[in-house]
């Protein structure tokens, strides 16, 4: 059922006030959280493979966690369609890959996962396994929901040997900005999750811009950014100039629910990663045919890893 969640008026820094329809709460767990999640969470645990810390920096943060039995997530029943199909899968499965179970297991933590309770957003489930090196800044735009995401994040579930209150910071203010601002982070190692609603028409070059102002301060960063797949060769165009503006090894990991088609509906979802940890690719194979069997609502919808850039 399509759902029209109601309008934000808010202000980016001096610019003029925009007009925001975007509201996480009605899209959390969904078939995009999915995949979006289970790479965020494999690349931290790449990221950590050595004992040096990191900065995570996310430039589109959200609330960091959701009811989904709250109105909005009803009205829009988005989840049942994202991890309700994967832990039926996962409940079918003879053999599930090891990264699945070990986020299906982090969601738990938030609440009963059969009963579909709450859904924790990319802030909770990174937080929750940051170490006591690694350091946190979640920036989100509309001031309410960054104070929802300072609470969420002050009363996580904590456990022994993780990242502590002073080294995890959530702020209100412009995300893409944050890539000057935060960059280049004082650890010399960084992951930055861009994770924007895109919904104004100039958000496409605002974030090729970025993202090359970041590369500029910090050409050897982690950069995850998620996609949204419609309009194919409109998309592909956009991404082939991102991997274009940068030397750096680019690559892309697809899942859809349905094939691509002409229309402006949601099919699937992407994320574009500069300077992927060795091995992200073969890692994330048997997580991507997992969740395409497991999610896709079309027995045509395509999954897919791919080098824009090659690996150097
Ligand atoms: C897709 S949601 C983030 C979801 C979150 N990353 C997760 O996976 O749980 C996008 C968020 O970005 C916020 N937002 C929109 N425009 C922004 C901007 N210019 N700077 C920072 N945050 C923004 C929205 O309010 C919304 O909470």
């Amino acid at each position: 059922m399509m759902t029209t969640p109601p309008t934000l008026r808010v202000r980016i820094n001096r610019r003029p006030v925009c007009i925001m329809n975007y509201q996480h709460h009605f899209h959390a767990g969904n078939h995009a959280d999915v995949l979006k999640h289970l790479v965020l969470l494999q690349l931290i645990e790449l990221m950590q493979q050595k004992p040096t810390g990191f900065l995570l920096l996310e430039t589109h943060a959200g609330a960091g966690l959701y009811d989904l039995q709250a109105s909005e997530a009803r009205r829009s029943d988005e989840a049942t369609g994202g991890i309700g199909r994967l832990l039926q899968a996962t409940q079918a499965a003879n053999t599930v890959p090891d990264l699945i179970r070990f986020y299906l297991e982090q969601i738990g933590r938030f609440g009963s996962i059969l009963h579909l309770s709450h859904y924790p957003g990319s802030p909770l489930l990174a937080v929750c396994v940051l170490r006591p090196q690694d350091r946190y800044i979640g920036v989100e735009l509309v001031p309410k929901v960054a104070r929802e995401l300072s609470r969420n994040l002050a009363e996580r579930p904590i456990q022994a040997q993780c990242i502590h209150d002073r080294r995890v910071i959530a702020r209100d203010g412009e995300g893409l900005a944050a890539l000057k601002a935060d960059l280049p982070p004082l650890e010399r190692r960084g992951l930055i999750l861009i994770d924007p609603p895109y919904e104004q028409a100039q958000e496409r070059d605002d974030i090729t811009a970025a993202l090359q102002a970041g590369l500029q301060r910090f050409e050897t960063g982690v950069y995850a950014l998620w996609y949204p797949i419609k309009q194919r060769p409109y998309l592909d165009r956009w991404l082939n100039r991102i991997a274009k503006s940068t030397p750096r090894p680019v690559l892309t990991i697809e899942n859809s629910i349905f094939p691509d088609e002409s229309g402006n509906r949601l099919t699937g979802s992407g994320l574009l990663i500069i300077n992927p940890p060795w091995q992200l690719d073969t890692l994330m194979q048997p997580v991507l045919e997992f969740v395409n069997d497991a999610l896709k609502q079309d027995t045509a919808a395509p999954s897919a890893i791919r080098w824009l850039n090659p690996a150097h």
